[in-house]
C-alpha cells in the first residue's frame, strides 16, 4: 500500500523494562502515549503469535490494526485486537485457516475462508478481484467463512493503489435496528469505495452503515465520554447519549437516525451490504449472525470485494475524478472550515501521525494494551523516545 507502506521486520525486540517505565513516565497522560507504527507492528505481530498464529498471517493482522489507528479509526486498530485474541483462543477462529477458491468462474469466484483470520481472507480476496479486474476489467469475490475483517478502506485502497476502483462491504453481528423495531437485526454493514485521481490524490469512503461504528462507543467509555444523540437507543427505547448505557443496550440506529431524518436510508444500505455479502456467498446473515462478542458459535461472516478497471470505460476517469474532487473541496463555506471529501479525515490523521513520529494513543488503550501484554506474556507497547 504505497503511502502508507511500512517494513513488516519485526524490529524493536528485547528493550530493558526499566527503560520502558521510563520513558512511559515521561510520556503518559491525559494526551496518551506515542507508540511508533513499527512497534504497533511487532506487539500486535507478537500477541497473535502467542496465540498461535504465524508469523505471515500475524503480519496481516498487524499491519491491518496499524493501518486502522494509522488513519484515525482507533476503533478498528488495537482496540480489536482482544477480541481476536479472544476468539482465537476460545477456538471460534482458526488462526490456520486459509481461505480456498471453491468456486471461480471467469471474473467471480466464491472464497471460503475456512474460518481463518478476517485480515487474511480480506486479503487474499481483493488479490484476487484485482487479477481478474486486470484480466476481464472487472472482478468480484464474494467470501463466506470469515471472521471480523476490520476497516473496509483497507481492501479498497489495495485496489486503488493498482490504478483500479475497488469496493467491499462486509456484513456482522446484528446491532442495527431497522427503523420501526428495537430488535437488532442487521450488522454495522460497512462499505468502502476506493478511487485515486491521475495526480494520486484520492476518494475513499469508508463508513458504517449505522450511525456509527460500535467500536467509537466503545472510544467514548474508553474516555469516558458521552455520545451524541442519535447513536443509539437506551434502555427506555429512546435514543441515549450514555455511551455505557448504550454499550449495554446495543442497539444502533441506521445512518440518519430516526424515520423522521431518513434513517430508512441507512437501513436501506445495511441491507444492500447483506445482499452482497450474506445473501450472495451463502454465510450467516441478518440477526442468525451470532451477537457481538458472543464465543458460543463460529462467526461466519460474508464480505464482498470488488475491483473495476476504469481504463475499459471513457478515458480520463483520472482527471475527471481529480477535477470533481478539487471542485468539492473548493467550494465556499460560511464558516472557517473548509469542504472536505471523503478520505481527505484519513489523510489528515496520517499527516499529523508523519509529523509527531508516531500515533497517539489514549492512555485507557495503553492499559487495555498493557493488560493484554502481561496476560500474554509479551512485551509491553514501547512509546517512543
Ligand atoms: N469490520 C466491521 O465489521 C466494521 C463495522 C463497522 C465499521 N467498520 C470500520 O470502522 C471505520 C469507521 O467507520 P465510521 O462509519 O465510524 O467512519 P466515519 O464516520 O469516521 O467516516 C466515514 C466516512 O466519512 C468520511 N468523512 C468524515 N468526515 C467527513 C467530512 N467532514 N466531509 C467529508 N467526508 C467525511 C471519512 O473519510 C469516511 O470515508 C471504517 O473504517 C469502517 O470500515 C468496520
Amino acid at each position: 500500500m504505497s503511502r502508507h507502506v511500512i517494513s513488516l521486520s519485526m524490529g524493536n525486540r528485547g528493550f530493558p523494562l526499566g527503560d520502558y517505565f521510563g520513558r512511559r513516565m515521561r510520556s503518559a497522560g491525559v494526551s496518551g502515549l506515542l507508540i511508533s507504527k513499527d512497534e504497533v507492528i511487532r506487539f500486535v505481530g507478537e500477541c497473535m503469535q502467542k496465540v498461535g498464529t504465524d508469523g505471515n498471517y500475524s503480519n496481516i493482522v498487524a499491519h491491518h490494526l496499524m493501518t486502522a489507528d494509522y488513519r484515525g479509526h482507533f476503533s478498528h486498530g488495537m482496540n480489536r485486537m482482544p477480541m481476536y485474541v479472544r476468539d482465537i483462543e476460545s477456538k471460534r477462529t482458526d488462526p490456520h485457516g486459509v481461505p480456498k477458491i471453491i468456486n471461480d468462474f471467469q471474473a467471480t469466484a466464491l472464497v471460503d475462508g475456512k474460518n481463518g483470520l478476517g485480515q487474511v481472507i480480506g486479503k487474499f480476496s481483493m488479490e484476487l478481484a484485482i487479477k481478474k479486474a486486470e484480466t476481464f476489467g472487472i472482478g468480484m469475490v464474494s467470501a463466506r467463512g470469515s471472521n471480523h475483517y476490520g476497516i473496509c478502506g483497507y481492501y479498497s485502497l489495495m485496489a486503488a493503489e493498482k490504478g483500479l476502483i475497488g469496493f467491499t462491504c462486509t456484513n456482522a453481528s446484528p446491532l442495527m435496528v431497522p427503523t420501526r423495531s428495537t430488535t437488532p437485526s442487521l450488522g454495522t454493514n460497512p462499505l468502502s469505495l476506493a478511487m485515486r485521481t491521475d495526480k494520486s490524490d484520492e476518494f475513499v469512503l469508508d463508513m458504517a452503515t449505522t450511525a456509527v461504528a460500535l467500536g467509537k462507543i466503545e472510544l467514548a467509555i474508553t474516555k469516558g465520554q458521552d455520545i451524541p444523540e442519535g447513536w443509539a437507543i437506551g434502555a427506555n427505547g429512546k435514543t441515549t447519549k450514555n455511551a455505557k448505557e448504550a454499550y449495554d443496550t446495543m442497539k444502533l440506529m441506521p445512518l440518519g437516525g430516526a424515520e423522521e431524518n431518513s434513517g430508512y436510508k441507512g437501513y436501506g444500505l445495511a441491507t444492500l451490504v447483506e445482499v452482497l455479502c450474506g445473501v450472495l456467498s451463502g454465510s450467516h446473515f441478518g440477526k442468525n449472525i451470532r451477537k457481538w462478542k458472543a464465543d458460543d458459535r463460529i462467526a461466519h461472516l460474508g464480505h464482498c470485494f470488488m475491483a473495476i478497471n476504469p481504463t475499459v470505460f471513457a478515458p480520463g476517469a483520472g482527471e475527471r475524478l481529480g477535477q470533481l474532487l478539487g471542485e468539492l473541496r473548493g467550494l465556499p463555506t460560511p464558516g472557517d472550515g473548509k469542504v472536505l471529501v471523503a478520505g481527505d479525515p484519513e489523510r489528515i490523521a496520517m499527516q499529523t501521525v508523519d509529523s509527531q513520529g508516531g500515533i497517539r494513543y489514549h492512555q485507557n488503550q495503553i492499559k487495555i494494551c498493557d493488560d493484554v501484554a502481561q496476560k500474554l506474556g509479551v512485551p509491553p507497547l514501547k512509546p517512543v523516545a
